[in-house]
């Protein structure tokens, strides 16, 4: 199902609420009274409006990337897709995919008993890969919720596992100091008003009530949570992505480009948004449920995209070519998934890469060994990875750079020449040396920077040259490479 992910003006609906309101008071008030009456409605209608949409938390630009920061900082987590779809093993979308009737996809719950689950070696691999947070689906579009709901039935704690996995999840991840992320779909395919919005609005008024009871238990009952990650919330995905056009031939028709939703149904998200606010103001959230974001994902090697430090982003995708477990799924070679961390970091974004669990609980062991040497190298190479910004020189041919403080380190993706040319800098360089390794020859000039690499071996998968400077590289402007 390709729906898109275009962007929605969430609010729509309630200003025009609002505007109806207004319009109605005017009729029974005197003529003078109409204009302050009216303020006062307006202004007590927009403080309503604004708390409900959780505008009562506010910050500035530098209080969110203060929110942000340890996020930014961490570089690199694991996501985790996990559910009762493991048990066919032909991935999350596999009710989907084969139109698995509901009551049939049901029965998995009943086999569901991963004797193997162990969240605490979760946390161990995620720690020996380098990774610094992690995200588990809590629920996933199938609608089986990994943890106690009193919004569900189809529960892993009501079902055959009788256990809440999202509670010894985060207990785990947090015991192992790292940050606590989940996965959460408000769409759910046992829903048919999620297909049918309008026809069936009762029901996907209920799908609604589903979600913003279990995102406030989700947030409720495991103590703090660093980041929610939401899926499937968006508004123009709702009736197939596309419009009932009316009249007994028409039909449906798919929405065209930049066209919204505007059936009757709302998820009301900004009443979701209020309560995440209220409850974990800290929380970092996903642009996919049509609320103010923290950040936003780009899904795919094929979404690495361009360079950009202004708005936070985080690339996904998957260790295994699979987000829930497929037997045999061949593990990616060490150099592509490094390289594309580096890829990701040099383009000042965050790296979640995937492993799904098996029905039993385990981390398939070819997996768990690419995570410990994808670790080995961030051991090594680390310094030029955590807690940098991606820049100032340019992604390009040579591959990229990152920068800290008075560092910067130009990751060199290709095998190198004897030299590498960058533009010119504005602050003096000190030294330049092959990371954990020999001291290198450069010459900065007005007109460029050049460095000799001859001295030092080159490395397969990322030659990272780190330039020591007499000032920090905070305020040096992005600057593009020539091609070498
Ligand atoms: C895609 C998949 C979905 C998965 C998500 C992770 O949207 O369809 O199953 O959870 O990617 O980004």
């Amino acid at each position: 199902m390709n729906l898109g992910r275009t962007a929605k003006e969430g609010f729509f609906k309630m200003r025009v609420q609002m505007n109806r309101g207004r319009s109605d008071a005017a009729h029974v008030l005197p003529k003078m009274l109409r204009v302050p009456v009216l303020i006062l409605v307006v202004c007590v209608c927009q403080f309503a409006a604004a708390t409900a949409r959780g505008q009562s938390f506010s910050e500035t630009s530098e209080q969110h990337e203060a929110r942000i920061a340890w996020w930014r900082a961490a570089r690199f987590g694991m996501f985790i897709h996990w559910g009762i779809y493991a048990i066919p093993g032909r991935g999350e979308w596999v009710q989907w995919t084969e139109q698995i009737p509901v009551e049939e996809y049901a029965k998995l719950a009943d086999q569901f008993r991963p004797e193997k689950f162990d969240p605490d070696q979760w946390a161990a691999t995620a720690k020996a890969a380098g990774m610094k947070y992690m995200v588990m689906t809590a629920r996933h579009h199938d609608g089986f919720s990994m943890f106690d709901s009193r919004a569900s039935d189809f529960t892993s704690v009501k079902t055959a596992a009788k256990r809440d996995f999202v509670a010894d999840y985060v207990h785990a991840v947090r015991k192992a100091g790292l940050r606590v992320g989940l996965y959460y779909s408000p769409l759910d395919w046992r829903y048919p008003g999620f297909f049918f919005p309008d026809l069936q609005l009762r029901n996907a008024e209920a799908m609604r009530e589903q979600y913003h009871r279990q995102v406030e238990e989700l947030l409720s009952n495991y103590g703090p949570i660093d980041v929610l990650w939401f899926d499937g919330g968006e508004q123009d995905w709702l009736s197939f992505g596309g419009d009932w056009a009316g009249g007994s031939t028409d039909g449906w028709r798919e929405r065209p480009a930049g066209q919204h939703y505007r059936g009757r149904f709302s998820w009301e998200h900004d009443k979701v948004y209020a309560t995440i606010r209220r409850l974990q103001p800290q929380v970092i959230v996903n642009e996919r449920a049509d609320m103010p974001a923290d950040f936003h994902v780009r899904e795919g090697d094929e979404s690495l995209g361009s360079f950009d430090n202004e708005h936070p982003w985080e690339l996904c995708t998957t260790l295994a070519g699979t987000w829930g477990w497929q037997a045999n799924a061949a593990v990616r070679p060490l150099r592509g998934v490094i390289q594309l961390l580096v890829n990701v970091a040099g383009r000042d974004g965050n790296f979640l890469l995937n492993v799904g669990p098996r029905p039993d609980g385990q981390i398939d062991p070819p997996q768990v060994q690419r995570l410990k040497e994808i670790g080995e190298w961030l051991g090594e190479y680390g310094e030029s990875i955590y807690s940098t910004r991606g820049g100032p020189f340019l992604p390009g041919d040579y591959g990229v750079s990152t920068r800290t403080g008075s560092t910067i380190y130009v990751h060199i993706l290709k095998s190198p020449g004897d030299k590498i040319v960058l533009p010119a800098l504005p602050v003096k360089v000190v030294r330049a040396s092959v990371l954990s390794g020999s001291e290198l020859r450069f010459a900065q000039t007005d007109q460029h920077l050049e460095i000799s690499l001859s001295s030092r071996s080159p490395s397969e998968i990322d030659t990272v040259v780190k330039l020591e400077l007499a000032q920090t590289a905070d305020g040096i402007k992005p600057v593009a490479v020539m091609a070498q």
